[in-house]
């Protein structure tokens, strides 16, 4: 047929498709794997590259599995579902090797490969949903298509944690008896635009945040039917999010934080992470994969091991995790900074609930800096970063720097961000110690979670003993 071909990509592109280079436009292969030769089959030209479908294989990867998902192709959430968990590591130490020699930094070792505790199934913990009109005019919820933002249904999604499959349904069965439609921007019609689950593995309970266009009665009624549907679910919040585009939350203008309205049920969930108690409100951030996080924040304590002499600084800390794992294995002051004003009234609260002693404070890591920088008088810290995908913001890598950190511990979950700024931080004379170590937080994904160690090496250890604690000031909202 016109449209199928026989090609052998050669590399992984960071989306996960199999990648086939060539003069004018390279060849994306869904369900591809590099150095295997297969039939594809053409399903979109565009400007630079051309996108495709695996069909067959002509000599079969030793990585390629049947994917255990009927929804594989259409959903396109997890892309690497193909791959078995060998396959699956290879690929992603290709894609940072790759990162890494683009920005000149190919001296740099990959080391432990740390697998998921609980299988590639059912180790989500944070599930969305997007809802449509079908073709056929009904209502829909589910994921959103491969390529595009139509909506594949998935009752059976094998990558969340059963109480969320069970919870999916559940709001997708109730949204359709109620009649309530999906929100349209721009002519302001309609309700509902996404919903967010998360489930503590802990407690076994699940919130569910409704983000819509606007505010109506059914909302009520749709969250008393999913709470008596669901006996996990014990809270169920409304976002209004009436901004065009496809961001999930919208921010206050002024204070930049995520508003949230109770439908009903109760306010928080807790997650426990290697014997701390974590509160996590409805919008705040917390890792997906809380088995794959509790190896992860193991790992930072053990290669940055704090002691009552050391300061430990948790940037962007969410509702305090890092912090708290580190005030939990002795460091002398603990200070965390966040963005989000809940999420930190929630770190506070979990420091009281576990007994342990920590600083807080809310706003931008780069507005807060300067001012930490003053209050550590000249000690080096031991300092942990875990930004959002984009990587570190500008000045934040400057400051990082004057600083003078003991131990840098930086955690990512993008190794093109990561490799940009290991590169800026190495030229402020940093010094990447050991291997970078690799997390599999997202199986099934081109997504992974990496962790490098540097350090300063003309900080030394002063001696002076952490800052004394102090009231904490409302931090600084950032402008703009
Ligand atoms: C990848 S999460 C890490 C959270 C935390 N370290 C954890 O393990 O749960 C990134 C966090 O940074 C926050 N954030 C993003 N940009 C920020 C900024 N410029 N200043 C402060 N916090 C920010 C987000 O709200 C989010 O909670």
């Amino acid at each position: 047929m016109g449209n199928e071909m026989v090609v052998t990509p050669r590399y992984w592109h960071h989306r996960g498709e199999a990648m086939l280079p060539g003069r004018e436009k390279s060849l994306m292969i869904f369900g591809g794997i590099p150095g295997e030769t297969a039939e594809v089959r053409l399903q979109h030209k565009g400007r630079n590259q051309d996108m495709s479908e695996w069909l067959r294989s002509r000599n079969p990867s030793e990585s390629r599995v049947e994917p255990p998902c009927p929804k594989y192709a259409p959903c396109g959430g997890c892309p690497w579902m193909h791959l078995n968990e060998k396959g699956q590591e290879e690929a992603h130490r290709d894609l940072i090797k790759l990162a890494l020699r683009d920005a000149g930094l190919e001296h740099l070792k990959l080391g432990a490969w740390h697998a998921c505790p609980d299988g590639q199934a059912d180790y989500r913990h944070v599930a969305k949903m997007g809802i449509e009109r079908s073709d056929r005019d009904r209502v829909r919820l589910g994921a959103w298509a491969r390529n595009s933002r139509r909506i594949v249904p998935i009752p059976h999604c094998n990558v969340v944690a059963p109480v969320l499959r069970k919870t999916m349904k559940s709001v997708a069965h109730h949204t359709i008896e109620l009649d309530i439609f999906p929100y349209d921007a721009e002519t302001g019609r309609g309700v509902l635009r996404t919903v967010v689950m998360r489930a503590s593995r802990t407690m076994g309970k699940v919130v569910v945040v409704l983000v819509c266009g606007r505010n109506t009665a059914l909302l009520r009624q749709l969250a008393e039917d999913i709470e008596h549907g669901v006996p996990e679910v014990s809270g169920v919040w409304l976002h209004l999010n009436e901004t065009p585009g496809n961001s999930i939350y919208s921010r206050d203008e002024d204070s930049g934080q995520i508003r949230m309205m109770p439908l009903g049920g109760a306010a928080e969930i807790e997650e426990t992470l290697n014997g701390v108690t974590y509160e996590i409100g409805p919008g705040d951030f917390f890792q997906t994969n809380p088995s794959v996080a509790e190896v992860l924040y193991q790992r930072v304590m053990d290669r940055m091991e704090p002691t009552e002499r050391d300061t430990f600084v948790d940037l962007y800390c969410g509702v305090g995790g890092l912090a708290l794992q580190a005030a939990k294995a002795g460091a002398g002051f603990v200070y965390g900074i966040e963005g989000i004003e809940g999420a930190i009234v929630r770190a506070r609260s979990s420091a009281r609930k576990n007994k342990l002693t920590a600083e807080f404070a809310s706003g931008w890591v780069e507005l807060l800096l300067p001012d930490l920088g003053k209050r550590l008088g000249g000690a080096s810290p031991m300092i942990a970063v875990n930004p959002a995908r984009r990587g570190l913001e500008e000045g934040v890598i400057k400051e990082l720097i004057d600083l003078k950190p003991k131990r840098l511990a930086y955690i990512s979950c993008n190794p093109r961000a990561l490799a940009r700024d290991l590169l800026a931080l190495q030229e402020g004379g940093l010094k990447v110690v050991g291997d970078i170590e690799l997390f599999d937080m997202f199986p099934n994904t081109p997504h992974v979670e990496t962790l490098v160690i540097l350090e300063d090496e003309t900080s030394e250890d002063s001696g002076r003993r952490a800052p004394k604690r102090k009231a904490v000031k409302r931090g600084k909202a950032r402008q703009g």
